[in-house]
């Protein structure tokens, strides 16, 4: 079902209560933003709400500060770099709601940009407390959710207040929207998804889902022991989620009887530590790992046929990296698959957290067709979960 966004509705002088995102990573020592990627993907909204002269009101959660105020997830730090990013003061708020927030809204002009403080600050907001919520509601004439990183979180913020405001999308929302809801219902084939990651365990939904659509799957990453294990291969010293073997097996008979290829890789990089000055082998799957040899990546040949695969494919997948892409002699594989997507012609939706990381980690972000700003929320987006922060958005009126 279509979404409402900031262009169905009339924002001309209203007060506009935007939930964004801003979850940015800090540094721990300075308290600075390391990575403002977040801040960035919800400029096109907050600029088009100001240019339709209405006063901006935002607010987003940092970190997880358990329902009480603590100096050092203060939204101050955002305040300032978006204030930098749009070239214009954000007033920054000493608090999330109460009699002088509303005084400072009630002094707003069109155009202004106020910066509520962290709503996790009061536990109203986990629990999506109606009193919360509505102490948040009175703030604006309408809601506007940006805040797609958050979507799988039921809270006041995101979810509670559609029960006073209006709520619509905002830009990167409906980006998300339509791009996850592109690749889960309607997939133009052959489509292709690469899973990788840690553990099986945290990609089942996604496998299963997926599977009902796919035409392959490539896996990769320190999950593809478990399976490999599962078949009866020497893994050595690899990660493998012992009690998750009956689970990857029935994984992969279930592939066979809806006709989906799964392939596993053939080789793969090992090293006794995963540290970057180590003594690195490649070693094919059918000899084995041998013992005290741990698996950090897919090798060559691998790779190779990964992007034999991917060539015909008209929409790619792409969720968790093929190996430890942070450490330079197990990045390889991860690299490899990215370049390939970046010049691929296929729709490349890269799902958020490590993913995206590893995507923008090469430069190669601007090249994908969508890389999701959601690390849990994409995955349960592609677990085919409904999102509560996107189900509380005004359906569109057909
Ligand atoms: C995220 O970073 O995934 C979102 O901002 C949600 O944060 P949370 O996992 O602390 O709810």
């Amino acid at each position: 079902m279509a979404k409402m966004t900031v262009k169905d509705v009339d924002l001309k002088g209203k007060r506009v209560l935007m939930r964004a995102d801003f979850n940015c990573p800090l540094d721990e020592k300075t308290g600075e933003i390391t990575d403002d990627k977040r801040i960035r993907a919800s400029l096109d909204t907050i600029k088009y709400v100001l240019e339709m002269d209405a006063k901006l009101i935002l607010m987003s959660h940092l970190g997880r500060p358990k329902g009480k105020r603590d100096a050092k997830y203060s939204l101050k730090p955002v305040a300032r770099r978006l204030s930098e990013l749009l070239n214009k003061p954000v007033k920054m708020m000493d608090d999330t709601i109460g009699p002088k927030v509303e005084e400072s809204v009630k002094q707003m002009r069109p155009g202004d940009v106020i910066l509520l403080e962290n709503t996790r600050f009061y536990p109203g907001e986990k629990e999506n407390s109606p009193d919360f919520a509505e102490q948040l509601a009175k703030l604006g004439d309408i809601h506007v959710n940006d805040a797609f990183g958050t979507a799988h979180r039921a809270h006041a913020s995101n979810v509670g207040v559609a029960k006073y405001l209006l709520s619509v999308a905002g830009f990167l929302m409906e980006k998300e929207i339509r791009y996850l809801s592109k690749v889960v219902i309607s997939p133009t084939h052959p489509y292709i998804v690469i899973l990788g990651g840690v553990k099986v365990s945290d990609k089942i939904g996604v496998i299963k889902n997926l599977m009902k659509k796919a035409d392959m799957i490539l896996i990769g990453g320190a999950m593809m022991f478990t399976f490999l294990k599962a078949i009866g291969k020497a893994v050595g010293s690899s990660l493998v989620e012992e009690d998750k073997l009956d689970l990857a097996r029935s994984i992969i008979d279930e592939a066979n009887e809806k006709k989906v290829k799964l392939v596993l890789p053939i080789d793969c990089v090992i090293a006794q530590e995963m540290k970057s000055k180590t003594e690195r082998r490649i070693v094919d799957i059918e000899e084995g790992i041998p013992m005290g040899w741990k698996g950090f990546d897919i090798g060559p040949k691998t790779v190779e046929i990964f992007k034999d695969k991917l060539q015909n494919a008209k929409t790619i997948v792409w969720n968790g990296p093929m190996g430890v892409f942070e450490i330079k002699p197990f990045s390889e594989g991860t690299h490899a698959i990215a370049e390939m997507l970046a010049n691929s012609d296929a729709m490349t939706v890269i799902g958020g957290g490590d993913s995206a990381a590893a995507v923008e980690r090469f430069g190669l972000a601007d090249k994908m067709s969508h890389v999701s700003t959601g690390g849990g929320a994409s995955l349960e987006f592609l677990e085919g979960k409904e999102l509560p922060g996107i189900a509380s958005i005004k359906d569109k009126e057909m």
